[in-house]
């Protein structure tokens, strides 16, 4: 889908083709636009509202098909919900949930008149840009594999153009929305390609696309994580026939002028969960493949960096294994020695997300020697108890990185929650046999998880642990994707670079 934008009200009357959309708020009914409107259509609009109980509630769709004295085909009328409330979350889901209704209309243009949002506290350009990012987030489709999907059935629009007060400006806000949103959906495409498309070779040859941005991409194979002592991750990976790899993402967008240290992101991409062993049950094992969603999550932060030029300088590592049973796999009971040298008992082959994270976060604090380090995982199912799919759980021994990437995860959309951190449950992983064992009691699952991960963050260092389990992945269409991958994590970690650590 084509979008641009436009300068000054749709001319409603005027639109030759396709679709016109306007926006109403909660009970502004008699808003300037609808007034309008109801010049051009002798009151039609007015009394389609009417008689279908609309009041502009968020969500709200009114359609009008063929609408009288206008040469559009079709009229939409959106509800905004409370205006003075309405962000820009509020404003991308509409443009979200305008596409999903016209996607596959037949409708092939769509022109969006933004100019009749009224009451918001955004300004004109950012709430159009907004609109226009929502449609294009909501636009995403994983359809490489459907051979047989009938035509009427596709999407038909082809080209949305927002109106809008200012249009250059919405243009270059846009612009940087963008380079986002193409990087969410090089992060949906990884995360939604199957284990026998996406395994950690693939995934590594995938992220030398990122070169072409100006990241650097360095990739660890077997050899050298044996070499290197990555003990704990190696174990995890020695019932597969895919090796290995660590691969390395590292942006510098200062131009060399920055000598702070970087930001480092650490993502688990584990590209199959089966449990190896300690073997997961049939149903439902193939959401298993998204398992790599922490791993895209970070790949796909840093493109979006790259993409947008930002000025600042952070390291990305995702740890890239797949846990098989076999005769080569590890064993329950097995010994590890990790990266640093504290050794684990693995106690359930299952627990392998924290066995490849440790190593990873271990090496990256010994070669960048970052202040702040995130790990974002798909870690634990009993994060998905906790928190369901609407916000991810957050663990952190740092209050101020804490309140950042809440602050981040409020503007950007993807929403974290803080989970708590301590030595009653830190104590729960101990085992006579080794330093630790990989699961602690059935309780409080994601915790310990987050606590055994925390066993390898040096001090002085602050870092977050970010439990996706229940956000990378979406059994339900919502407001800005189709139900599939959702690509949680890229804009979060842009917006948390964006608002802490990077020059204007
Ligand atoms: N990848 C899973 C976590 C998961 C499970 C994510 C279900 C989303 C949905 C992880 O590797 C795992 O298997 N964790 C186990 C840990 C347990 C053995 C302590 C779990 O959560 O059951
Ligand atoms: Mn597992
Ligand atoms: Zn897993």
């Amino acid at each position: 889908m084509k979008i641009s934008f436009g300068t000054g009200a749709a001319q409603s009357g005027a639109v030759q083709n396709g679709a016109v959309a306007v926006f109403v708020s909660q009970g502004a009914l008699q808003s300037g636009a609808i007034q309008s409107l109801d010049a051009t259509t002798g009151g039609q609009v007015s009394r389609a509202l009417r008689s279908n109980r609309f009041n502009g509630e968020a969500g709200q769709i009114l359609e009008l098909l063929a609408p009288a004295g206008m040469e559009a085909s079709r009229l939409v009328v959106v509800g905004l919900g409370n205006a003075a409330k309405a962000g820009l979350p509020e404003l991308e889901k509409a443009g979200g949930a305008l596409y999903a209704r016209l996607a596959a209309t037949g409708e092939t243009a769509l022109t969006v008149d933004a100019t009749s949002i009224e009451g918001v506290n955004v300004p004109a350009e950012d709430a159009a840009a907004h609109l226009a990012f929502g449609a294009r987030l909501r636009s995403y489709r994983f359809d490489r594999y459907r051979t047989k999907e009938p035509a009427n059935k596709k999407p038909s629009l082809e080209t949305l153009t927002v109106q809008t007060g200012d249009a250059a400006a919405a243009q270059s806000r846009y612009d940087r929305l963008a380079a986002v949103a193409e990087s969410v959906f090089f992060t949906r495409d990884l995360v939604s390609e199957p284990g026998n498309v996406i395994y950690p070779k693939s995934f590594a040859e995938k992220a030398q696309e990122l070169t072409g941005l100006g990241v650097k991409v360095e990739v660890l194979g077997e050899a050298q994580l044996r070499e290197l002592g990555f003990g704990a991750l190696l174990g995890v990976s020695q019932g597969s026939v895919n090796e290995p790899q660590v691969v390395i993402l590292e942006y510098d967008g200062t131009g060399g002028q920055s000598d702070d240290a970087p930001v480092v992101f650490v993502g688990k991409g584990v590209t199959f969960d089966t449990g190896g062993i300690s073997i997961k049950p049939a149903a439902g094992m193939e959401g298993m493949k998204w398992d790599m969603g922490g791993a895209g999550a970070v790949i796909g932060a840093v493109r979006a960096l790259a993409a947008r030029k930002a000025k600042c300088r952070v390291v990305g590592l995702c740890g890239m294994v797949e846990n098989m049973p076999s005769g080569t796999a590890q064993r329950p009971g097995d010994v590890v020695t990790s990266y640093n040298g504290q050794t684990i008992e693995v106690i359930n082959t299952d627990a392998e997300g924290r066995l490849v994270l440790c190593d990873v976060m271990a090496y990256a604090q010994d070669r960048y020697k970052p202040k702040v380090l995130v790990d974002l995982a798909t870690l634990t199912g009993a994060m998905v108890i906790s928190l369901g799919h609407e916000y991810g759980g957050m663990f952190s021994n740092d209050d101020t990185l804490a309140s950042q990437l809440d602050a981040a995860g409020k503007t950007s959309g993807d929403r974290l929650w803080r989970m708590p951190l301590g030595d009653a449950y830190d104590k729960l992983i101990n085992t006579p046999i080794a330093d630790m064992k990989n699961v602690g009691p059935r309780e409080a699952g994601s915790i310990t998880a987050a606590q055994f991960l925390q066993r390898f963050v040096k001090d002085g260092v602050a870092w977050a642990h970010l439990d996706i389990a229940g956000t990378v992945w979406s059994d339900k269409d919502a407001a800005l994707w189709e139900k599939g991958a959702t690509g949680y994590g890229v804009r979060l970690l842009d917006q948390f670079i964006a608002d802490n650590y990077e020059a204007k």
